[in-house]
């Protein structure tokens, strides 16, 4: 089994050649489904293309133990794609999170200033022994280095209420590796799975960084 990877590829085929049952939480921020473009230009690949993102559930539910959790963010724009995704896939809704932003991500028929994201359950997984807020304060993480960056801090709550030390944290769409980091710097395994290699390169050095400080064995 995989743990504390970052696999350079498209996630349905990575996935493909997981053994079922073998994560015990997911955590994915996946493309919108906007045709996101910011002030510089940046995209994000798949981000018009709905079959390319929404097939990954099928494979995040086999993967998942049952009794499991998958957090996922999502575009609220695309809500009925997702919604119709998370389903199909067996997937159940049992909470969802909303992020308060100090500041507008963009104005138009109101101030948006909030992200999303659904608490999903795999069968009926326990609740957590101290569970969260489901209204969290935004933590913006700058974009550095990925046009849609989260912040550890916004991930890291999730990782510590769903998850257990050691657990393997799963994140299909990568980016720079935040949900990679959060879970390393919380002393659970990751596997991140991340399509663009300059993404896959830059989550393994901040990765490399955590190690480093935490002594975590990282994969080749
Ligand atoms: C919204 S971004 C994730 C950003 C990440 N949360 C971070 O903090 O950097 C979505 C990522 O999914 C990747 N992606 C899109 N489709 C993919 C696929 N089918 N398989 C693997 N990665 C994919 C994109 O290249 C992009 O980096």
């Amino acid at each position: 089994m995989y743990s504390n990877q970052i696999i350079c590829g498209e996630s349905v085929q990575v996935l493909s050649a997981f053994p079922a049952n073998s994560v015990d939480l997911v955590v994915t921020d996946p493309p919108y489904l906007v045709g996101y473009r910011d002030r510089s230009g940046r995209t994000v690949a798949n981000d018009d293309d709905p079959d390319a993102v929404l097939a990954v559930y099928d494979e995040l539910y086999r993967v998942l133990k049952p009794d499991s959790y998958c957090i996922s963010f999502y575009g609220w724009t695309a809500i009925a794609a997702f919604a119709s995704a998370w389903e199909n896939a067996g997937f159940r809704p049992v909470g969802h999170f909303v992020w308060s932003k100090p500041y507008a991500s963009k104005t138009r028929y109101a101030e948006y200033r909030h992200e999303s994201a659904f608490l999903l359950a795999k069968g009926n997984p326990s609740p957590p022994s101290k569970p969260i807020p489901d209204v969290l304060p935004w933590v913006y993480s700058g974009n550095r280095t990925h046009p849609t960056e989260k912040a550890v801090d916004v991930i890291a709550p999730l990782v510590t209420c769903y998850s257990r030390a050691g657990d393997v944290v799963l994140d299909p769409f990568a980016g720079s590796g935040s949900t990679a980091v959060a879970a390393a710097l919380k002393d659970r395994r990751y596997i991140g799975i991340e399509l663009d290699p300059g993404y896959c390169a830059l989550a393994c050095k901040r990765l490399a960084g955590v190690a480093k400080t935490r002594r975590i064995p990282t994969a080749a």
